[in-house]
């Protein structure tokens, strides 16, 4: 089955509340947290991971674009995150398999996300520690940007050593998804679908999602 996270650095921060139970047919709420120095942008933290938390009963799905996670991951999970992504370019082997356990021991689920520049072989240290690997298919840091399908050989390299190892890990991908490039993504082995703009951009949110889960 398809699921599709909206990603909520599309929404009216203003009202926040109102436009995250405008996707509450979705499948997990994905929150982009950005410090200004792993990304070119700064967006949101603890805080509002904490009231999202309160505003929503779908799995909160964190994308940590920070510099040396690590240092905040038990906190994001405390916060109310059930899915936390750490960069692998990030931080060192050693420390992204540190921020790894952190997440795990709070008892959530942990994932690892490679930039449009990183191999595919980026995830593998990693795989057999994942719940979820995230594929960017944009330079992270901004929404409604062009979709990579440069990125496709990458995803389906993935989802092989997934298939191959017969691990529970989830395969994700975030950037200019909508309803044409989803299906391409998911022919690529894909199973979870970020969407912004497409989403909060869309005269029908619901049927929107809908049409992404393909
Ligand atoms: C970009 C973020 C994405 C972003 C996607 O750094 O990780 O989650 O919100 O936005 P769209 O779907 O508009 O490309
Ligand atoms: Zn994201």
């Amino acid at each position: 089955m398809i699921k599709i996270a909206p990603s909520i650095l599309a929404a009216d921060f203003a009202n926040l509340e109102r436009d995250i139970q405008k996707v509450r047919s979705a499948d997990y709420l994905h929150v982009d947290v950005m410090d200004g120095l792993f990304v070119p942008n700064i967006s949101i933290g603890l805080p509002v991971v904490e009231a999202v938390r309160k505003s929503t009963s779908l799995p909160v799905d964190v994308h940590l674009m920070i510099d040396r996670p690590v240092r905040y991951a038990e906190r994001f999970c405390r916060a109310g995150a059930d899915i936390v992504t750490v960069h692998v370019e990030a931080d060192s082997e050693e420390n992204t398999r540190r921020a790894l356990e952190i997440i795990r021991a709070q008892g959530k689920r942990a994932g690892v996300v490679l930039k449009p520049g990183t191999p595919a072989e980026g995830v593998l240290p990693f795989l057999e520690e994942c719940s979820m690997v995230l594929v960017m298919t944009v330079e992270p840091g901004f929404g409604g940007q062009k979709f990579m399908e440069d990125m496709m050989p990458k995803l389906r390299a993935i989802r092989g050593w997934i298939d191959e190892r017969g691990l529970d890990c989830e395969l994700e991908v975030d950037g200019g998804i909508d309803p044409v490039t989803c299906k391409t993504v998911t022919a690529s082995g894909a199973n979870v679908l970020v969407a912004g703009s497409s989403v909060y951009k869309a005269a029908d949110i619901p049927g929107r999602i809908q049409e992404l889960r393909g």
